[in-house]
């Protein structure tokens, strides 16, 4: 079979390829200049967009007051339930307060419950110890009086040697620690060791609307004499 003559320009055109791959592969490909026709022709383009952009009807260029007053409805739709949201979480990292009137804490019964002094009363007879919630949450004992009066005092329970919750014991009439076998006499004086001091105290006050509300006892310690060591 007769091989087919290749034309000049065939020719001309394999080695013009032949040399632009060259070329390229060597790095040494020039991007064409662009050329003025394109050049306008882009011109042309943002002469046209310009003009789009000027061409908007006045009565469709939103007006300034409609678009203040959108913002400030934006604005207060958004500002609510944020507000909402933030006074929560903001009062959460807010140390508790002493909360109550005059700098009380109202005392809370076993089921979380304000202490009625003449509701309680009705159910603790007199010599009765019983745990309430005090200040700063720590378990307190509210004492009714042998005359079936609240004590104007409540006993923390929190022993002074480790910090266990000591418990009350009627029949031995004394507080006695589960954990290293402190006592404490039914005021909370310490009677014997381990534990170094008396339970602390606070007052237990009756308010107007007759709840028991604890305050801070930061007097001379009636049991002792001395200072109160907890404050
Ligand atoms: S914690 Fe009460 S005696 Fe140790």
């Amino acid at each position: 079979m007769a091989s087919s003559p290749i034309s000049p320009a065939t020719q001309l055109g394999s080695s013009r390829s032949a040399t632009m791959l060259a070329m390229m592969s060597r790095g040494m490909f020039v991007k064409p200049a662009r050329t003025s026709h394109q050049m306008v022709r882009k011109e042309k383009i943002g002469l046209r967009i310009a003009c789009q952009a000027t061409s908007i009807p006045a009565e469709n260029v939103p007006d300034m007051e409609k678009r203040k007053l959108l913002n400030l409805l934006l604005v207060g739709a958004l500002s609510l339930p944020t507000g909402f949201m933030l006074v929560p979480y903001a009062t959460f990292f807010a140390p508790p307060g002493s909360g109550g009137e005059g700098g009380g804490t109202p005392a809370k019964d076993a089921l979380g419950n304000d202490v009625i002094a003449a509701e309680w009363l009705k159910t603790h007879g007199a010599g009765d110890r019983t745990l309430t919630q005090g200040l700063k949450g720590d378990p307190t004992y509210l004492v009714v009086e042998n005359d079936k009066t609240l004590a104007t005092y409540g006993i923390n329970a929190v022993c002074t040697h480790l910090g266990c919750v000591v418990p009350w014991n009627k029949a031995e009439n004394k507080f006695l620690c589960p954990c290293h076998g402190s006592q404490y006499n039914a005021q909370g004086r310490v009677v014997r060791g381990p534990a170094p001091l008396s339970l602390a105290l606070a007052h237990a006050d009756i308010d107007d609307g007759g709840k028991v509300v604890f305050v801070p006892w930061v007097e001379t310690d009636f049991r002792t004499g001395d200072a109160p060591w907890w404050s």
